[in-house]
């Protein structure tokens, strides 16, 4: 099994990067979002990202316009019916992905296969809502996509080997290094990453270092390019606490509970960068 048609639901962070990432490995993409004003949104982020290659030189301008020709920017998921492999990578919310399977479960052919780049929540739990779970998996990339070189490849115990092995060999084809996980809350990055940067706020909000020195420390002492609260601040403060509070409804373990801090800054609108303001301000 073989995937050269690939769709990509959501084109925010995630799913403009994974769209990114397909098209450069060659291979046909459709990415859609809810409106045309998200679609511009996704697809500047991606011209900006190949822009910054084409700007080192690693990059043609050649190279760079064929890549965006291989995506088809849409607002259906009709234009999903005829894909090898589609990833959805919408909010990380559970009724959102839950009523995108359905829907991607009638527009997709039977053949499809169906992933989701969830970072926390179950897949066995996606995979139930639709008529096909051993064409079903995870395929959770990291942030910033073109970047970072890893791919949780998430096998539930539905997922059959030809589908899994097929999910590792294209995230291999995008340039990545996939390992395999069992459906377990957090798979392996999460589970052990979350109680890592909850522990650097629960250090930060008892005063036992400034914010600079807590972040120096783990990037200066153990080589780390992000300090903790540096990388809250980056993969949103947001998506941190309800990552934590899906990992703690799981475990019912203290270390995955998200800080009280944490939960302070969200619902004072700091979410990290991209409000301009969580740890450190970003705003100029
Ligand atoms: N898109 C595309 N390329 C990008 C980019 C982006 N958003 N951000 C940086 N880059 C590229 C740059 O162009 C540059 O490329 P070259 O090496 O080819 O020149 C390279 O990345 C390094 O960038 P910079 O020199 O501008 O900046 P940096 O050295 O400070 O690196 C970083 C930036 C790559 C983000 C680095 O700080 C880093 O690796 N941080 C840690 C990120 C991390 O841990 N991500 C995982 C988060 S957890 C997650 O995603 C999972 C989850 O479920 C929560």
């Amino acid at each position: 099994m073989e995937f050269s048609k690939i769709g990509v639901v959501g084109c925010g962070q995630m799913g403009s990067g994974i769209a990114e990432v397909a098209a450069k490995a060659g291979l046909d993409v459709v990415s859609r979002e809810v409106s045309d004003d998200l679609l511009a949104k996704g697809k500047a982020k991606i011209e900006k990202s190949l822009g910054r290659a084409v700007d080192k030189g690693k990059l043609s301008a050649e190279d760079r316009d064929a890549i965006l020709g291989r995506i088809k920017f849409t607002t259906s998921l009709d234009d999903m019916g005829d894909r090898d492999l589609v990833v959805e990578a919408v909010t990380e919310d559970l009724q959102v992905k839950l009523k995108i399977f359905l829907e991607l479960d009638k527009a997709c052919k039977p053949e499809t296969v169906l992933a989701s780049n969830t970072s926390s929540l179950s897949i066995t739990e996606l995979a139930a809502g639709t008529s096909r779970p051993d064409k079903f998996i995870g395929l959770h990339f990291f942030n910033p996509v073109p970047v970072m070189k890893l791919v949780e490849v998430v096998k539930t115990v539905a997922s059959s080997e030809e589908v899994t092995d097929s999910a590792k060999a294209f995230a291999e084809k995008c340039g990545k290094v996939p390992v395999l996980a069992k459906d377990g809350g957090g798979f392996i990055v999460n589970r052990l990453l979350v109680p890592y940067l909850f522990d650097a706020i629960l250090v930060y909000q008892n005063g036992l270092a400034t914010r600079e020195d807590i972040d120096n420390g783990m990037k200066f002492g153990c080589g780390h390019p992000m300090g903790p609260l540096e990388l809250n601040d980056f993969i949103g403060l947001d998506t941190m606490y309800y990552i934590g509070l899906i990992l703690f409804e799981e475990f019912k373990e203290p270390r995955f509970a998200p800080p009280p801090l944490l939960k302070r800054m969200v619902q004072a609108g700091y979410l990290g960068r991209k409000s301009g303001r969580g740890f450190y301000d970003y705003s100029k």
